[in-house]
């Protein structure tokens, strides 16, 4: 199965979500479309064709707080997925390693699909420490959790809407270390998305590469017409 995940982030106004809902109207792919709008927008999707997600829950559980979505909620309204630990919520929100285990662990409970979401820096890239970061972002975490309903997004930071994208060997090499130490860690093989600057242009170089389970897209999944360019790429 072929994911492809679309993050629209704090983007898009009510008009643009309706105009973006009529242009899904009888969308039919063999690509497991996921749509995260912000969450207010949730209820507007139909899910016909595609499933939806959301960009967040609250690491607490049974907890009363101002501002926060609890997995149960996600689940009520027959939304499936839930990202976790994308770097934006790890540099803006200082979201850490116990945010990331509680989120994943509300949300197993709950029977929702966890994309959760790693990557080194340009410096931490240059310093030749991709391996140790992504080796330290997976244990460090998923040591502390069920590993069920679990998939990865390989999301270099310094690919993440700035255009630039990593050589196909590059992301290929870095796929297989998360797929091995997956592997050797957990005996589970999980799916792995690719996430950073996917866009209708790229995504079809990009669906050569090996061990590749889909894409997390986050600029290019705001115009529907690009998502189909995209879905129609990765159908080839
Ligand atoms: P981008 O975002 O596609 O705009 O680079 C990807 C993401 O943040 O998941």
């Amino acid at each position: 199965m072929k994911y492809l995940v679309c993050n629209f982030k704090n983007k898009l106004f009510k008009d643009d979500i309706l105009k973006y809902n009529k242009s899904l109207v009888d969308i039919e792919t063999k690509v497991k479309l996921v749509l995260c709008p912000p969450s207010i927008y949730l209820d507007m999707f139909d899910k016909s064709g595609y499933e939806l997600g959301v960009q967040d829950i609250s690491s607490f559980m049974d907890k009363t707080i101002t501002g926060e979505i609890e997995a149960t909620q996600v689940k009520s309204i027959g939304a499936k997925y839930v990202i976790v630990g994308h770097s934006e919520r790890r540099i803006y929100r200082h979201e850490i390693n116990i945010d990331f285990i509680n989120k994943i662990n509300n949300a197993v409970e709950n029977g929702l699909n966890v994309i959760y979401c790693i990557g080194e820096t340009l410096n931490e890239k240059e310093n030749g420490k991709t391996y140790e970061v992504l080796e330290k972002q997976i244990s460090e975490v998923l040591n502390n959790v069920e590993i069920k309903n679990i998939m990865i997004a390989y999301e270099p930071v310094w690919a993440i809407g700035t255009g630039k994208v990593p050589e196909a060997d590059e992301i290929k090499e870095n796929i297989k270390f998360i797929n091995d130490i997956i592997m050797e860690k957990y005996e589970e093989k999980l799916d792995i998305l690719y996430g950073g600057s996917v866009n209708d242009t790229n995504i079809g170089e990009l669906c050569t590469i090996k061990g590749l389970n889909g894409f997390l897209v986050g600029g290019a999944s705001l115009d529907p017409n690009k998502v189909k360019g995209m879905l129609i790429e990765m159908e080839k």
